[in-house]
């Protein structure tokens, strides 16, 4: 047994990511089931969303699961008389979806003090974060309580610094990820390292377990991350396409049929980079030349998005997709997660 399989306590070296606003207890439960490390994003949850949430992935799975968060990083913009201006850059996709701009709201998300809190309470057996180091508290109060660190790198500096702040597991998340580029170290555009590049380097600067992100949607990735020096695989896009994950049928519609050249790194939807789908609203948006800061936009874009989903209209919504999206063929997370040990 690995030293990653005790660490998490899982039987296959498979990590679900984690997705913010559209992680499932469904999926996370799924891949917990299977023997892999679930994970449940919690961007944007408060403490009781998060009570809730746990107590649910509690029914569903007594198998270890990882809860997920973003650190603060101290440059979020607060509301503020801007708000106003950006929102009104943002009405016609508002009036797309057919619901009012929202008016600016007290604040835009959780403090991270109430979502530890929350996480104490429900014990995952890891915490894993993104978006820097996580503080020698955060850590000494998650190992008190028996909760793992997993921490997540772009380059191999951020890799090096995660393990000196104390965490357990390290993810090397390649620039051909889905979501948002973690970099906190330098701007994200100045950290898009690849996945095969990453890995063998951050594994030779580390003696934590590296796990390797982006890309890997199949036994080929997975064995080529574990014969690059990785322990494990952290697969995002591949488990999004499933019946279990919480994307609607446009976003797995969007996975199956964006190319590997045809994902963008993209401002547009977040005020941070990320990678997705360049649908209408991204190619707008950047053509308007208004993006405000994060989490301004995030939150603006946010409310537009949220009805968009339920109306299933994926030209209004973020589609966040990584470049191995063709290779997600599969329809079950079962079905995924049996494709990739494969290749262990
Ligand atoms: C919709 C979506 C949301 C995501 N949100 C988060 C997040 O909140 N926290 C995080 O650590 N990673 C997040 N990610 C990244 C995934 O956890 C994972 O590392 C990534 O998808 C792996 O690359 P792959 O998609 O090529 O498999 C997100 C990915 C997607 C597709």
């Amino acid at each position: 047994m690995s030293e990653l399989h005790e660490i998490l306590g899982i039987r296959h070296p498979i990590l679900l990511g984690a997705f913010g606003g559209l992680s499932s207890v469904a999926l996370t439960a799924a891949v917990s089931e299977a023997g892999g490390l679930g994970a449940y994003g919690l961007y944007g949850y408060d403490g009781a969303r998060i009570r809730s949430t746990a107590a649910a992935l509690r029914e569903a799975t007594d198998k270890p699961f990882a809860l997920n968060i973003w650190l603060p990083t101290g440059d979020e913009v607060p509301p503020g008389p801007q708000h106003a201006v950006f929102a009104q850059a943002l009405e016609p996709f508002y009036e797309a979806v057919d619901v009012p701009v929202p008016p600016r709201p007290e604040r835009y998300l959780p403090t991270l003090d109430e979502q530890l809190d929350a996480i104490w309470d429900a014990a995952p057996a890891a915490l894993s974060v993104v978006y820097g180091v996580p503080s020698a508290e955060l850590v000494e109060g998650a190992h008190r309580r028996g909760i793992r660190v997993i921490g997540t790198a772009t380059t191999v500096a951020e890799a090096v610094a995660l393990e000196a702040g104390g965490v357990d597991v390290v993810i090397a998340s390649g620039a051909e990820a889905a979501g948002h580029r973690v970099s906190f170290l330098r701007a994200a555009e100045e950290s898009l390292v690849g996945t095969f590049a990453l890995v063998p380097q951050v594994a030779d600067a580390v003696s934590i377990p590296v796990v390797a992100a982006g890309g890997v949607a199949d036994r080929r990735g997975v064995a080529a991350a574990l014969a690059l020096g990785a322990s494990g695989v952290q697969v995002g896009t591949a488990f999004l396409a499933t019946q279990e994950s919480a994307a609607n049928d446009a976003h797995r519609a969007a996975i199956r049929a964006t190319a590997a050249d045809e994902s963008v790194l993209t401002r547009a939807m977040s005020g941070r980079l990320a990678r997705g789908a360049r649908n209408r609203t991204v190619r707008a948006i950047e053509a308007s030349g208004t993006i405000a800061p994060f989490p301004v936009q995030n939150w603006l874009t946010g409310r537009f998005r949220a009805a968009a989903g339920e109306q299933n209209l994926g030209e209004l919504q973020s589609l966040w997709l990584g470049q191995a999206a063709p290779l997600a063929q599969f329809d079950t997370a079962d079905e995924v997660f049996a494709e990739l040990v494969a290749g262990v």
